[in-house]
């Protein structure tokens, strides 16, 4: 027997059951069991849909690596610390980190390596790139073993399921997914408005789109209470923007190109920005550091000196190559602006290192 296709098994839903959230009908495009986008494929590089920091450069996860080994000598050198990445893609930036941490053979022998990851295909793909590493498995956060803890996620939060708000007649209504021939369509749900500052909501016009991430808030208040509770820190790296705001930014990506967002559920990436200002307010008792753009956080921590040690005995291609991927991670038409990095730690810590006091 066949399995049907997302698209239909969505359809199906929506004509037994009515509408579902903008939310539902994300969690079902990218984790559906069998047929979500992450379930079943690695989407990464030049021939997946779409590229991150950590496949641009291994100068990326060597800043990351770095940074976690101040944050060590912060927390006092403890003599064993779980180093966890939340949502790893390929395994790359932690492959990049753990070389990093080789320089620093105290912290390395320090670490337990924990990877937090939903898709059994990716989870195969770590085992691959970390092949000779000691590395654990989880399926949650809540699943990680206790002690100092250095966290790390990039491009996790903008991956997480969102729902949408539209303002319509000065009233704010959720906005839902139906079906309209020939297909998905946004129809109005029940009169609720978004947990957002106020003001943000009363000054919006009619047409605005809002958007709320409970599943990103649930994870950084998952995080903050622990923070709170043991020592350690926090690195989230992701576009979006650090204060909270309405419009609307869902969008999907299929071969590096924009795709309708209704389109092809399970077939295109689904991603909106992240409001680092509501994380950080979801993490209380735990304190939030920045959020720092890209560039700024990569400038303080070196990488420009990294770039030129590493160009040093290159070949001029390669060297021009090292060049042009320091650019794409830190100008601000590039990555520079748009990605932003908030650091969450123990309330009673001073500034993390490339954070500002
Ligand atoms: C956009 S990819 C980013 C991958 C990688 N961090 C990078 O920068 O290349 C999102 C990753 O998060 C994983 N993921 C999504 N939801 C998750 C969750 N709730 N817990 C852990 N991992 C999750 C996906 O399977 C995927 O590995």
């Amino acid at each position: 027997m066949t399995m049907p296709s997302l698209t239909a098994l969505l359809a199906e839903r929506i004509r037994l059951g009515g509408p579902v959230s903008v939310a539902d009908f994300m969690a079902e495009a990218l984790y559906h069991p069998d047929l979500g986008y992450y379930t079943g494929r690695d989407p990464f590089g030049a021939g997946g849909d779409f590229t991150t920091a950590p496949e641009i450069s291994q100068m990326y996860g060597e800043m990351l690596g770095l940074w976690c080994a101040l944050s060590w000598q912060m927390l006092g050198q403890p003599s064993r610390l779980v180093l966890a990445e939340m949502g790893p893609g390929r395994g790359t930036l932690m492959s990049d980190m753990l070389r990093a941490a080789a320089a620093m053979p105290a912290f390395r022998a320090a670490l337990d390596v924990w990877l937090v990851e939903t898709s059994p295909r990716l989870t195969a793909r770590q085992a691959q790139t970390l092949a000779g590493h000691d590395i654990h498995w989880a399926e949650r956060f809540q699943d990680l073993p206790d002690g100092p803890l250095l966290l790390v996620a990039n491009e996790l939060f903008d991956a997480l399921p969102v729902r949408q708000f539209v303002k319509q007649d000065g009233r704010w209504f959720e906005r839902m997914v139906g079906l309209e021939a020939p297909g998905f369509a946004f129809v109005r749900g029940p009169h609720l408005a978004p947990d957002l500052p106020l003001e943000l909501l009363e000054t919006a016009a009619d047409g605005t789109v809002a958007e709320l991430c409970p599943a990103g808030r649930d994870l950084a208040a998952a995080i903050g209470a622990r923070l709170a509770r043991q020592p350690g820190l926090a690195l989230i790296v992701d576009y979006g923007h650090p204060r909270s705001a309405v419009g609307e930014t869902l969008q999907a990506v299929r071969r590096h190109r924009f795709h309708p967002v209704l389109a092809d559920p399970g077939q295109a990436d689904l991603t909106a920005h992240v409001d680092f200002e509501s994380l950080a307010r979801a993490a209380i008792p735990a304190r939030a550091w920045g959020a720092l753009t890209q560039g700024e956080f990569l400038g303080r921590m070196g990488i420009a000196t990294r770039a030129a040690m590493l160009a040093q005995n290159a070949s001029p291609k390669v060297a021009a190559d090292i060049a042009g991927q320091l650019r794409r991670l830190i100008d601000a038409e590039e990555m520079g602006t748009l990605f932003k990095v908030l650091a969450l730690a123990h309330p009673a810590l001073p500034a993390p290192p490339g954070f500002v006091g």
